[in-house]
């Protein structure tokens, strides 16, 4: 996507053919920053520190991790001892594990010599396969707008409501949930974006309306606490949200925060939509409600917040009284009732078992593995 004019991706192999370079969303909305990972350790701990972010990117990262593990030590302990590392990195992006995997089942049959130069080929394989899918959903999701635009009257704006950030920062480009949001600007659809700040660590003030803006798609930052409110004025076509892990049986696992919308959106009779790449769902996990175990983050995301002074300064600020616990519970589980449908690359799916293992068959297979 474009940042004012220039087309971006969240992740690339920079100039010199083997590093890996990447937008440092810690410092956005305030400061647009590259990094440049050198190493297996700085790709775990961009992942781990959340410079990147979102469960397609943390594949991606992954992926080139262990292309970067590849030039130091192509062994086979070499080859496990990346594979370790960065699979703990972050947890609930299932995403991770998928994009590991699939290097490790590239790499362990080849000869040493060659891993490094056949892991940077998949793990670009694996960031462009992500664009792919992407503009497969963008495809998908973008026939429920129109069927919404052909529902109203002729100039009248498409409402969309997004929680988190699930845009082209969160993948390698487009995003899950934005995806049939750009695509239906790019097509000349008047749509509108409703942004939840996401506390606690307001990805969706920081990130979703970044992007949006600098794209240049028209969009509106709320609290968290007033979608209820605009969906019971009808000023809600739909919600689309992103997520980070979907359980066989159509559960989603998403930002904190994501489940209260659904319901809202349940009680009001706004459609639910989940945006996933296939690499998000987990067939080994039957019951997502009961089963995906939830990060419990560092309290400071709740007593602290940063921002920019009037005079240009980042600053941290402490919001809550001090000796005051907090909790945070950084993901929620959606139970599968409450989703409208679940938009991936290969169409629009019933939230439950037998319409994922029909979409999806490969996974399974490779789930019970
Ligand atoms: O804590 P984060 O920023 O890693 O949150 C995860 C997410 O980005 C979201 O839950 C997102 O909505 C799904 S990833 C496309």
């Amino acid at each position: 996507m474009k940042v004012d004019g220039k087309h971006f991706r969240s992740i690339w192999r920079e100039r010199d053919g083997w590093s890996v370079g990447a937008i440092d969303q810690r410092r956005l909305p305030h400061e647009f920053v590259v990094a440049r990972l050198a190493s297996c350790d700085d790709a775990a701990v961009a992942i781990r520190d959340m410079l990147v972010r979102g469960a397609p990117l943390i594949g991606a990262t992954a992926a080139y991790g262990m292309a970067l593990a590849m030039r130091e030590d192509a062994s086979d302990a070499g080859l496990k001892r990346a594979y370790d590392t960065l699979v703990v990195a972050r947890p609930t992006a299932i995403n991770l594990k998928w994009a590991l995997d699939e290097m490790r089942a590239s790499l362990s049959p080849i000869d040493p010599v060659e891993r490094a130069e056949a892991a940077y080929a998949r793990a670009d394989e694996i960031a462009e396969q992500d664009v792919e899918i992407n503009r497969g959903i963008a495809a998908n999701g973008l026939k429920l707008i129109e069927a919404i635009v052909s529902s109203k009257k002729p100039g009248d704006v498409v409402n969309v409501l997004t929680h988190c950030n699930a845009g082209w920062l969160a993948t390698v480009d487009w995003g899950t949930a934005t995806a049939p949001i750009y695509l239906a600007h790019e097509r000349g659809i008047k749509v509108h974006v409703w942004v939840d700040e996401t506390r606690p660590r307001n990805q969706g003030a920081s990130l979703t309306a970044w992007e949006l803006g600098h794209h240049g798609v028209a969009h509106t930052v709320i609290p968290d606490n007033t979608g209820g409110h605009l969906m019971q004025h009808g000023m809600v076509d739909l919600a689309i949200v992103g997520t980070d892990r979907v359980a066989a049986n159509g559960d989603v696992c998403n930002k904190i925060g994501t489940y209260l919308k659904a319901l809202a959106a349940h009680d009001n009779g706004v459609p639910f939509y989940v945006a996933l790449p296939s690499p998000t769902i987990d067939f080994a996990v039957n019951d997502g409600l009961r089963d995906i175990p939830i990060e419990q983050r560092s309290g400071a995301e709740v007593t602290d917040m940063t921002g920019r002074t009037a005079d240009g300064r980042l600053e941290t600020v402490r919001i809550v009284p001090d000796g005051s616990p907090v909790a945070n519970y950084a993901f929620d589980v959606t139970p599968a009732r409450l989703v409208t449908g679940l938009i991936t690359e290969r169409g629009v799916l019933k939230p439950d078992r037998a319409s994922l293992a029909a979409a999806f068959p490969e996974r399974i297979t490779a789930a019970v593995e």
